[in-house]
């Protein structure tokens, strides 16, 4: 009997023990919780002004009109477009892009051509024509803006990993 009741009180304190972990933890993620707010509150400055403030848009950045081609960060990457896109319609009726990179238009226009990628359908049979999967450049295809990019960026060329790794 005695020894029973001693067993009993052991489980009893382990129990306690198990309620006293369980509390603590949950302090310490209600204490995580209340420090990634602050950390959020810090991270949303890019606004710059106090919330009950309203902040002066800032000046529109120029569009990059250079006409010279951008290095691809990866063979797969749609190039970035070398040229101002303002106004160049793209609906039902017409599409700007295809009147000077369609496969007819370059002569005229010394555009690159759209790629074959941009005639193969869903089971990469090549069309005639752009593929409707494509049609759509601007999906893809961005210019590019003389702005500062808001946050850092810290990406690394695959080229440079491989040499970095001596590879
Ligand atoms: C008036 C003709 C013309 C029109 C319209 C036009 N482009 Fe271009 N595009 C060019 C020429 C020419 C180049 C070659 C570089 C240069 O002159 O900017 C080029 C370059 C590009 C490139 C870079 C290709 C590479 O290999 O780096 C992309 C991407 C591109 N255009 C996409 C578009 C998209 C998307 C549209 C429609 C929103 C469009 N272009 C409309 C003539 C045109
Ligand atoms: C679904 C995404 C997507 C759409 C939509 C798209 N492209 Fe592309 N484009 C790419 C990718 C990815 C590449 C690079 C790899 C390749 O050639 O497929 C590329 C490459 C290009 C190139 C470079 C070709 C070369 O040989 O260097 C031109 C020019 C181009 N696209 C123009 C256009 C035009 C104009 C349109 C609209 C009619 C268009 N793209 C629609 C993804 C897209």
């Amino acid at each position: 009997m005695r020894h029973q009741n001693s067993a009993r009180l052991a489980w009893f304190s382990g129990a306690v023990k198990n309620r006293f972990a369980v509390f603590v933890g949950v302090l310490a993620l209600a204490a995580l919780t209340i420090s990634a707010a602050a950390a959020a509150d810090t991270l949303a400055t890019l606004r710059g002004n106090a919330i009950n403030q309203e902040a002066s848009a800032p000046a529109m950045a120029k569009e990059i009109n250079t006409d010279l081609r951008t290095v691809r960060n990866y063979p797969e990457q749609p190039p970035t477009i070398t040229h101002q896109t303002r106004g160049y319609a793209i609906n039902l009726q017409a599409n700007k892009c295809l009147s000077c990179h369609s496969r007819r238009a370059v002569e005229r226009s010394q555009a690159p051509m759209v790629s074959v990628t941009h005639f193969m359908d869903r089971d990469g049979q090549v069309l005639s024509s752009v593929t409707p999967r494509r049609y759509f450049c601007d999906q893809c295809h961005v210019p590019q803006l003389d702005a500062k990019p808001l946050v850092a960026n810290d990406f690394i060329d695959a080229d440079a990993l491989i040499m970095a790794k001596g590879n």
